[in-house]
């Protein structure tokens, strides 16, 4: 990362400090920050929890994280001593003063040692149930009442619907300023996911083929090995739509699909996106059960290792019907993308991890060659591959004409020495600098949820129509996922639907 070191203070402190999301990100994040010279000369990180812990055993938890979870690998032993003295944990209830005003103690004191004004950072690595809580406790101490300098960092799920995403806006919003306000996506911090808009708007080649014209239709997907482990209270009232599709896979979607905006600045990019999101045809409750499918997934193998059902894991209910799984086809309602369908697809319980953005183009309209020519086809792989590549049609070296499809590949690995920053480092480091830019706006969540509710809705007046088993460590519930994708390039979905096709040798 190629950023000058933060002149103001910092003093962030993060609520939920027990969490998970605590130890293997947001610490490991902070760390290498610190160890990148990033952050601020002075700056304190305190963690908040209701759980009793001795400040050096919680510290050296952390330091386990790190040497777990970090990029870095395990820790410096000099470096962590130095960055662990600025590590505070106390233990306090969200719900009652004495956690603020111990809060505003602490703030005081870190403000009287240093000779500038502080930013002052809060992350609610909570459950959400505890966001309005933690914001008023905030609020009616005056602990974030600077505009310019306190931000308050919101995980998602941003709400569970529209009425209560916009509820938590207006609750937020009477509190503080919307610039305040941080709602985390962390694909948006995602190296490969930053580099999709470099890619679309500082190479002119790309853009006349941007559009209905050239592009069949395009294909996001998110496949994950794991199923949903521990976390089974939290998923089983959620569901893949929620948890994946109305934030991740429709950020993807912005990029992928909005307008170049007229300046790299966070507002302009922010109403971009919007906007996008605001073209997505809703889809009428006919729709949703022709252009949506769900699964859920039955006890199966990953790679190699058993798998219980969904309904088998822990802390989910014995017949649930919340959804692993959901491939969904949109439409956008403007000029460029009329009648490209975008499919959008997520599962968890997948042979293995996979997030791939497709763009597949049109067949020629003249065809010169006889045999099978694939139709063009860009696919940009966010993760675990890091990479772009062109599919495109070739002569086989011999004497007669015949064509193959080939790749044209960028890695990062082949073009850069530098490492790459995980999502929360970049999106830490935003928020520190007070640059929104890959967050999100009240408006845009909004416009998000609007999109789904169509196809939530249609769920719970009927949970368990159509809801597809499919085997952990297979593909999601083929046929179903083929009844939605039919008319377009076949070809490519004689793919699994999320793996890259196999390099040729
Ligand atoms: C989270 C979801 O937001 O993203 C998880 O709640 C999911 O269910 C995770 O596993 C995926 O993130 P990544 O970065 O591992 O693709």
């Amino acid at each position: 990362m190629n950023r000058n070191k933060l002149s103001l203070p910092a003093l962030i402190t993060i609520f939920g400090a027990k969490g998970d999301l605590t130890r293997r990100k947001l610490i490991p994040a902070l760390y290498n920050l610190f160890i990148g010279g990033h952050l601020p000369d002075e700056f304190a990180v305190y963690c908040i929890d209701h759980l009793p812990a001795d400040e050096a055993a919680f510290r050296k938890d952390l330091l386990s994280g790190v040497n777990e979870f970090s990029r870095t690998g395990v820790a410096e032993q000099a470096k962590w001593i130095e960055f662990a003295a600025r590590l505070f944990y106390f233990q306090g209830d969200f719900l009652e003063d004495l956690t603020y005003t111990r809060l505003k103690d602490h703030a005081a004191s870190f403000q009287k040692s240093g000779r500038k004004k502080a930013t002052r950072l809060y992350y609610f690595a909570t459950a959400p149930r505890f966001i309005e809580i933690i914001a008023d406790g905030l609020y009616k101490h005056s602990l974030c009442n600077r505009s310019l300098l306190d931000r308050i960092v919101v995980e998602k799920p941003f709400g569970t619907d529209l009425a209560s995403a916009k509820k938590l806006n207006v609750f937020l919003n009477r509190r503080f300023s919307e610039k305040q306000i941080y709602r985390i996506d962390h694909y948006l911090g995602k190296e490969t996911v930053q580099n999709i808009m470099a890619f679309r708007f500082a190479n002119y080649v790309f853009e006349p083929l941007w559009n209905h014209k050239y592009v069949d239709h395009i294909q996001i997907s998110v496949a994950e090995e794991v199923g949903v482990g521990k976390r089974g209270g939290y998923y089983d009232s959620s569901g893949a739509l929620r948890d994946m599709i109305q934030n991740h896979l429709l950020q993807l979607l912005c990029i992928v699909a909005m307008e170049c905006p007229s300046a790299y600045q966070s507002e302009i990019i922010r109403d971009a996106k919007t906007k996008l999101l605001k073209s997505v045809r809703h889809l009428t409750s006919h729709e949703v059960w022709k252009n949506v499918v769900r699964g859920q997934y039955t006890a199966g193998s990953i790679e190699g290792e058993s798998n219980p059902g969904y309904r088998k894991e822990e802390q989910v209910a014995p017949g649930s019907t919340t959804e692993t799984f959901v491939a969904a086809k949109f439409f956008i309602d403007n000029k460029r993308w009329k009648d490209v369908p975008f499919f959008l697809t997520t599962g968890k319980a997948m042979p293995k991890q996979a997030s791939l953005i497709v763009v597949q183009f049109r067949d020629s309209p003249h065809k010169i060659f006889r045999g099978d020519i694939v139709p063009n086809r860009l696919i940009i792989s966010i993760q675990p591959e890091l990479e772009i590549s062109l599919l495109f049609e070739s002569k086989v070296p011999g004497p007669v004409m015949n064509l193959r499809a080939v790749d044209m590949d960028f890695t990062y690995q082949e073009s850069y020495t530098e490492s790459l920053p995980e999502a929360y480092e970049a999106l830490l480091l935003d928020v520190l600098e007070g640059d929104p830019t890959l967050f999100m706006r009240a408006d845009q969540v909004e416009a998000a949820w609007k999109v789904v509710m169509p196809v939530l809705d249609a769920w719970s007046k009927h949970p368990s129509k159509k809801l597809h088993f499919y085997k952990a460590g297979s593909w999601g519930p083929e046929s179903a996922i083929l009844s939605i994708i039919k008319p377009y390039a076949a070809k490519l979905f004689q793919l699994p639907r999320f793996e890259r096709p196999a390099r040729k040798s």
